[in-house]
């Protein structure tokens, strides 16, 4: 297998936004309960909140965290998560079949987020709940005082106002299984009565309206353009939400997944923009991508769900997927496929964070531990800065039953002129070759290789689990040659790799 790309800094595709490297925490199954937050756990800290997984989050450099669902958002009463925890009520979570507790919220969740580094993105309920209570919200969250919503904030402790700047307008509205799922025409309406009143308190916020659920809903594109005719002017991004899987062993597909991540996106600006253009708008609206990884949805399907009237338990074990280096290279190249598009995509957000569909997994009392898809995530975080480049790639392909024919290799760079390192992001999808790659970086002038790192594995089933957490890591790139305007770099079959020059 060959492939050749070009590296020059004048062809950039837009700056990144570091909203890109967002992610997800939802009240679902132990991602709060007995993930990040475990009091009797011996890294416990006075909050109740687990060190080692703080350590871990930080160290995944994780910018905006998306709260607290998800489908759990639809029956969520915000007010229930606040004040002081002894009186806080239990209420079913109807979304997945749980008890919520409430020990959790709010204010807690806030101070966890400051122990990251990571800012807030808040969730408000438009399924069960309307206008009314997303102005509620705000005014608790972001009023600085003189109310009796912000007064009751400061009684609860917290006397700045949260600032949220990010927020977005329910979830998954188009989705049947969402509590209160709209059509178009009608959520499309109330995203933008909401928008307007939300901005009239507080002009300062960035909305997102939801976009489709998968870009295989049968109302995908048409949802988009009925949500954004309604709301164009009132909201600054709509979102898209992508899971993928391997299905019926077809890994050959499965590693294209990010084909259809890139016409996913391309699909949604054209139908954003396409709005724009009929109502003769001069604004342009980006994609919050806040929901993306890979997930065996089917397992959840067939094994994990909950039934029955009296069983609706605290913390389950829900959607707990154990990620195989195939895994992590189809999700290095999605976190490619949004670079790619960093001048629409300004904001996304891996979903999730810990225990559910996580880069990390905890177990109660015992070790927090990298699934493989940590480490794509976290070199991508660190090393993706400046501006994305597009790199003129040219690669031998191969057949896909479901994408047809793909590229083997695919590859996205960055430029960063603060710093003078330009990294490159790299997966090689042959399931049996090596790729060689030549990288033409003629226009970088001098440069010396910074750092290489490889996920790769003979095993491409290889996992981090319980008992051998740490099975699978990076491995130094040894291929990676220098010479005279160009890179040459060998990557092993169904690997993910991460180049920086400088
Ligand atoms: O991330 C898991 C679930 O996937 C979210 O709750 C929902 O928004 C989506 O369907």
């Amino acid at each position: 297998v060959s492939a050749r790309l070009t590296i020059d800094p004048h062809f950039t595709v837009g700056p990144i936004n570091r909203r890109l490297f967002g992610s997800f925490v939802e009240h679902l199954g132990r991602c709060v309960y007995d993930g990040l937050y475990e009091p009797g756990h011996p890294t416990a800290d006075a909050e109740g909140f687990r060190q080692d997984v703080i350590d871990l989050v930080t160290e995944l450099g994780v910018s905006t965290i998306r709260y607290p669902g998800g489908n759990f958002v639809s029956g969520f009463r915000w007010e229930d998560s606040v004040g002081p925890v002894a009186e806080r009520p239990r209420r079913l979570d109807l979304a997945w079949h749980s008890t919520e507790t409430n020990e959790v919220g709010l204010h807690e969740f806030s101070n966890w987020l400051d122990k990251v580094g990571s800012e807030l993105m808040l969730a408000i309920n438009l399924g069960t709940r309307g206008t009314m209570e997303a102005l509620d919200l705000l005014e608790y969250a972001n009023l600085p005082g003189g109310t009796a919503l912000s007064q009751q904030r400061i009684d609860n402790g917290r006397t700045d106002a949260f600032g949220v700047k990010m927020w977005c307008l329910g979830n998954e509205m188009d989705g049947p299984w969402q509590l209160g799922h709209r059509s178009a025409e009608d959520y499309g309406k109330l995203a933008s009565q909401t928008a307007k009143a939300m901005r009239q308190l507080d002009p300062s916020v960035e909305l997102v309206a939801c976009g489709s659920s998968s870009a295989h809903m049968p109302t995908f594109g048409e949802w988009e353009r009925v949500v954004l005719t309604h709301s164009y002017d009132d909201v600054d991004y709509i979102s898209c939400h992508a899971y993928y899987q391997e299905k019926n062993g077809d890994l050959g597909s499965f590693l294209a997944s990010a084909v259809d991540m890139d016409h996913f996106i391309d699909s949604v600006t054209a139908t954003a923009d396409h709005v724009k253009a009929v109502l003769g708008s001069s604004k342009t609206i980006d994609i919050s991508f806040d929901e993306w990884n890979v997930w065996y949805l089917d397992r959840y399907e067939d094994v994990d769900r909950i039934e029955g009237i009296d069983n609706w338990p605290v913390a389950p074990r829900l959607l707990e997927d154990a990620y195989s280096v195939a895994d992590a290279v189809v999700f290095g190249n999605l976190l490619i496929s949004l670079l790619r598009h960093a001048d629409r995509v300004t904001s996304a957000s891996l979903a999730q964070l810990v225990n559910v569909i996580a880069p990390i997994m905890t177990e109660p009392g015992g070790p927090a531990w990298k699934q493989t898809t940590y480490f794509p995530f976290a070199l991508t975080s660190r090393l993706a800065t400046g501006d994305a480049l597009d790199v003129k790639l040219e690669s031998d392909d191969y057949e896909t039953a479901v994408y047809g024919t793909v590229p083997l290799v695919d590859a996205v760079a960055t430029h960063d002129a603060s710093t003078g390192s330009t990294s490159v992001f790299l997966v090689n999808r042959s399931q049996h070759e090596p790729a060689t790659v030549t990288i033409d970086i003629a226009a970088l002038g001098a440069v010396a290789v910074r750092e290489a790192q490889t996920l790769t594995d003979t095993d491409t089933s290889a996992k981090n689990v319980l008992g051998d957490e740490e099975r699978v890591g990076l491995v130094a790139t040894e291929s990676v040659v220098v010479g005279d305007g160009g890179v040459t770099i060998i990557l092993p079959p169904v690997s993910w790799t991460a180049l920086s020059l400088g």
